[in-house]
């Protein structure tokens, strides 16, 4: 278990927050930690910003993640990590579509041949516009940007000149992006937030078709995703049960 002192913490809206701190190691986009809060949980988080001060970029949704998201500056931060797969690096032209927190594991990838798709529920889900030189942004209930999904933002896109597609977000939201692009330009990839419990390839809570997310992912190819039935359909709840996605 690491720990590092808090060096900043930013509100972004009222449940997401930005919270920076010192770490010397060497992490790929797309990586995650497990950050610890004593007495409550252990969960996956990823980077949103890399280098010496790393960044994550938390919303609230349940007891760890409000606890981790209101720690301020001086305060402690328990994790372990990195762990997992981190996204492939391409040096030339960007497609990055995001939806919700889905947007900050992308944010280490932009460039200045980056075109980002932002989606949300509504506009508070829309983080890290300000990085993105060029964007598309949408909403489900049309509150910023055009209404619609983050698949539908890609209909005004030409595919076919992008070096690479990076996804991340809600599975169902993948899915359809997958769905979408799939006969049109197959370099993409795709990263999963799958329920969590140790990161390490031990417990099977993260488990998809025989791939562990946590260490075989989280970024998976297009290619690997087209071989895994269960992605889009179902997964398994924290107590074992599988489930309809
Ligand atoms: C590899 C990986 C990377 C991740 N990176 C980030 C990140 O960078 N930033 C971030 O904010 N989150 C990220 N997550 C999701 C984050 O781990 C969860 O939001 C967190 O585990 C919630 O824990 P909790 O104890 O606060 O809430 P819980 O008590 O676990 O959940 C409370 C309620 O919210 C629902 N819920 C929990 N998480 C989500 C979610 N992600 N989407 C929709 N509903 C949810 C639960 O089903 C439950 O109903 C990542 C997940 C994975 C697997
Ligand atoms: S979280 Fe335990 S095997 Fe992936």
């Amino acid at each position: 278990m690491k720990t590092s002192i808090i060096y900043e913490s930013i509100k972004l809206n009222d449940n997401t927050y930005i919270i920076k701190f010192q770490d010397n190691e060497n992490i790929g986009p797309g990586q995650f930690i497990m950050v610890w809060v004593p007495g409550i949980n252990e969960i996956p988080l990823s980077f949103s910003g890399l280098g010496d001060l790393k960044e994550i970029t938390i919303k609230i949704y349940g007891k760890a993640s409000e606890h981790i998201a209101h720690l301020k500056k001086g305060d402690t931060i328990f994790f372990r990590g990195p762990y997992g797969k981190p996204f492939e690096n391409v040096a030339g032209k960007k497609l990055l579509i995001g939806a919700g927190t889905g947007i900050a594991p992308l944010v280490p990838l932009i460039n200045k041949n980056a075109y980002g798709v932002l989606s949300g529920k509504t506009g508070e889900d829309i983080i890290f516009q300000d990085r993105f030189e060029k964007k598309s942004i949408v909403t489900d209930d049309g509150s910023y940007g055009k209404k619609g999904y983050a698949v539908d933002a890609l209909k005004d896109i030409d595919l076919s000149e992008f070096d690479m597609i990076y996804a991340c977000g809600p599975e169902i939201m993948l899915k359809s992006v997958m769905d979408y692009i799939i006969n049109i330009n197959g370099k993409a990839q795709f990263s999963l937030e799958r329920p969590m419990k140790c990161g390490i390839g031990i417990c099977d809570s993260c488990s998809i078709n025989g791939y562990q997310v946590c260490t075989d992912g989280p970024v998976f190819s297009l290619n690997q995703l087209m071989e895994m039935p269960e992605f889009g359909n179902t997964r398994l709840s924290y107590s074992g049960k599988r489930i309809k996605i």
